[in-house]
């Protein structure tokens, strides 16, 4: 039977990430490993009724107390099923068929997919061998056809950040070129700038946060597109009428009215992702740190060899088989005792 099948959707081979991480410690994703406070969900859990499980989700309080969070108007924010569905909607909205969309390699590879499922084209400007990145060769691959530029601040998996003059010129190239700019925040809070006051300044630009990060909150799939009312009101219109869930947004709401919370998970994050690095050189491993919640390792012996130890050991971290990350472990940072069971179990498989 010749069914009929979309032809960009027909050939994709996707891959999906590992299953069965429960009973494994987890430094391979960018999650917390350890999450949340258990008091903060047993306070959450008590709002979750049979009533409040029976209603539609409603999204308009935790959006109007978001707004108010990073300080834009309520018009200029929207919520999505992570940033996962924010990509899609954004790519689906505001690039055309065969249009480009200007990215950095290497990248968080939800952008290619995307482009690969939409129909459109991506085009990436690849970091130099040293693991910098030329601002100018990404504005010089804007043309007239670009319709998307994304920057990650800070990138996955380098895990630099941009500085504000490098920015401000790529949003004046695509403008130029009248294209919109992403930039994927999903990694602020590791890294304090933000340019989330651009979207208010410019007319073509798309701030993007998400709820499993820093605020540990993966499962429940919560993320959150800023930018100016007429933009907001373009995403809204490609928006599925329900596609984020009442638990997310209870869950969001509250981590929102717990800023002493936040500051916790800040400041654990940070202590041991600079006693990681700091440890580790120590004990002659070449640490590279990052503006996220994750650091590279470079290992003695090959990563993948050591990546499949560690996970024989129920611990699981990022390696790659092939590119300029090949030689390094990409390791999730957390709480020093979270980064203590990591450091151990390095020392073991990796001995110097
Ligand atoms: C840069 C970046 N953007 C977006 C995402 C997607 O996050 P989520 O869909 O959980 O919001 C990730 C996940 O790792 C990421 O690294």
């Amino acid at each position: 039977m010749a069914y009929y099948v979309d032809e960009h959707i027909k050939n994709i081979q996707r891959v999906f990430p590992e299953q069965g991480r429960y009973n494994f410690l987890r430094y391979d994703m960018n999650e917390n490993p350890e999450g949340l406070p258990v008091w903060f969900v047993e306070e959450v859990k008590e709002s979750i009724t049979p009533e409040y499980l029976a209603i539609y989700p409603e999204p308009d309080r935790f959006l109007a107390k978001y707004a108010d969070y990073v300080g834009v108007p309520r018009d200029c924010v929207t919520c999505t099923n992570g940033t996962d569905q924010a990509i899609r909607y954004l790519l689906q909205t505001f690039c055309g068929q065969g249009h480009d969309v200007v990215t950095v390699t290497p990248s968080f590879e939800m952008y290619w997919v995307n482009c690969n499922i939409l129909g459109l084209n991506h085009v990436p400007v690849a970091y130099n061998d040293d693991l910098s990145f030329n601002m100018q060769n990404l504005i010089d691959a804007i043309t007239p056809n670009t319709d998307v530029v994304v920057l990650l601040n800070p990138n996955n998996p380098v895990g630099d950040a941009f500085s504000r003059e490098d920015v401000v010129a790529a949003v004046e190239a695509a403008r130029a070129n009248d294209a919109v700019v992403i930039i994927d925040e999903a990694y602020h809070y590791f890294c304090p700038n933000t340019f989330i006051d651009l979207t208010q300044t410019y007319d073509n630009v798309i701030v993007m946060r998400t709820f499993s990060k820093l605020f540990s909150l993966a499962a429940c799939r919560l993320g959150v597109i800023i930018s100016n009312p007429q933009i907001i009101h373009y995403v809204n219109n490609t928006r599925l009428t329900f596609d984020v869930n009442a638990l997310a947004l209870l869950f969001g709401e509250k981590i929102i009215d717990h800023p002493e919370l936040v500051d916790d998970l800040v400041a654990a994050e940070r202590e041991g992702r600079a006693w990681t690095i700091e440890t580790l050189q120590k004990r002659g491993w070449e640490a590279r740190p990052s503006e996220g919640n994750f650091i590279f390792v470079r290992t003695h012996r090959p990563a993948g060899e050591v990546a499949a130890d560690l996970e024989a050991r129920g611990i699981l971290v990022k390696s790659w088989g092939s590119g300029m990350l090949k030689d390094y472990l990409r390791v999730s940072t957390g709480s020093k005792a979270a980064m203590e069971k990591l450091v151990d179990a390095l020392a073991t498989v990796d001995a110097a």
